[in-house]
């Protein structure tokens, strides 16, 4: 018994420590426990009130459970049958008819698609990256695997898809959403506060699927146009012998025929945009932007993103791909 017991207060014990060391690990850049916006607030609120329902109904079926297996009580149907219709019809309905409402009732707030001055931005999933697309002066200027966002306003994505299913998802600021062949899908995001915040692809779609990440920043309205209007510009001019070296070698190996880098005669449009690519957080979404992510993706994409499209340029001799790599690594 004494072993049994100390067995049992260990369980306990363990099971307490394990929960809070999840709970406590609910936090940073892609947490949809700490939320840095006002649709990801809802849901959090949202999920701690189901939370909440769920704990009572599993308190009220131990509560029953533990009173059932020791009652000695004789068998009376009439006191049963209310208990069951009491416990298992109307506890169940008044708990779960509440969590509905208030469920249904955040909706409106979460479809509300926000001002028409805040930013409109369409995102593409393409495999296995995502092609995201600003419009300034009227004209379209993309980059990929980024968003940079103006904090406290609400903008508006687009959401679509040219051929599998992806789910776009940014827990630290909403919920996620579809994207679908032949469909275009809305989602709003509004950060509270500024900072980086990163985002998945929430629905399997192949290879690279778990390689699919992309990042948010929120960031105060000025330094958002400051950025944006960088965006516009063409892609500044390789400085240096090995970075214009870098540009030949893009220029001669056919490059271009899948990469635009606006302001050269790169204008291919099945890959990523690299007009500014060595300013972005992260290369491909995934690789630190240095010259070595640079090296290490362009000679496997393969290694990094299973079933990238992109071939692989291990043919080029080592001098080569550092070129082309210090020649990207400057597109800032
Ligand atoms: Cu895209 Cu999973």
């Amino acid at each position: 018994m004494g072993f049994r017991r100390t067995m049992r207060w260990a369980l306990i014990r363990a099971g307490v420590w394990v929960s809070c060391a999840a709970i406590s690990s609910c936090d940073g850049p892609q947490s949809a426990l700490a939320p840095a916006g006002r649709d990801a607030a809802r849901i959090a609120d949202l999920f701690w009130w189901m939370s909440g329902g769920a704990l009572l109904v599993w308190g009220a079926v131990m509560v029953a459970a533990i009173y059932a297996a020791r009652s000695n009580r004789e068998h009376d149907p009439r006191l049963a049958s209310r208990f069951i219709v009491g416990g298992g019809v109307v506890f169940p309905t008044v708990v779960l008819a509440a969590l509905l409402s208030f469920g249904l009732a955040l909706m409106p707030d979460l479809l509300s698609p926000g001002a028409a001055s805040a930013p409109r931005v369409r995102v593409s999933g393409e495999r296995w990256w995502w092609r995201v697309t600003y419009e300034v002066n009227g004209r379209p200027v993309e980059l990929a695997n980024e968003l940079r966002l103006p904090v406290r306003e609400r903008s508006g994505l687009t959401l679509v898809s040219p051929d599998v299913v992806h789910a776009f998802w940014v827990p630290s600021l909403a919920g996620k959403v579809d994207m679908i062949p032949g469909r275009e899908n809305r989602l709003a995001l509004e950060p509270t506060r500024t900072g980086l915040f990163r985002g998945a692809c929430a629905e399997f779609c192949g290879g690279a699927h778990a390689m699919m990440a992309f990042h948010v920043e929120a960031l105060e309205r000025p330094a958002y146009d400051a950025w944006l209007a960088e965006q516009a510009r063409p892609a500044a001019a390789p400085v240096g012998e090995r970075a214009e070296r870098g540009a030949a070698i893009f220029d001669a190996r056919g490059c271009g025929a899948c990469h635009t880098v606006r302001g050269t005669r790169a204008e291919g449009t099945v890959g990523p945009d690299l007009t500014h690519v060595g300013g972005r957080h992260r290369i491909a979404g995934v690789l630190a932007n240095d010259v070595d992510g640079f090296r290490r993706f362009v000679r496997d994409p393969e290694a990094v993103k299973p079933e990238a499209e992109m071939p692989g340029f291990a043919m080029l001799a080592a001098e080569e791909l550092d070129a082309l790599a210090h020649y990207l690594d400057g597109l800032e």
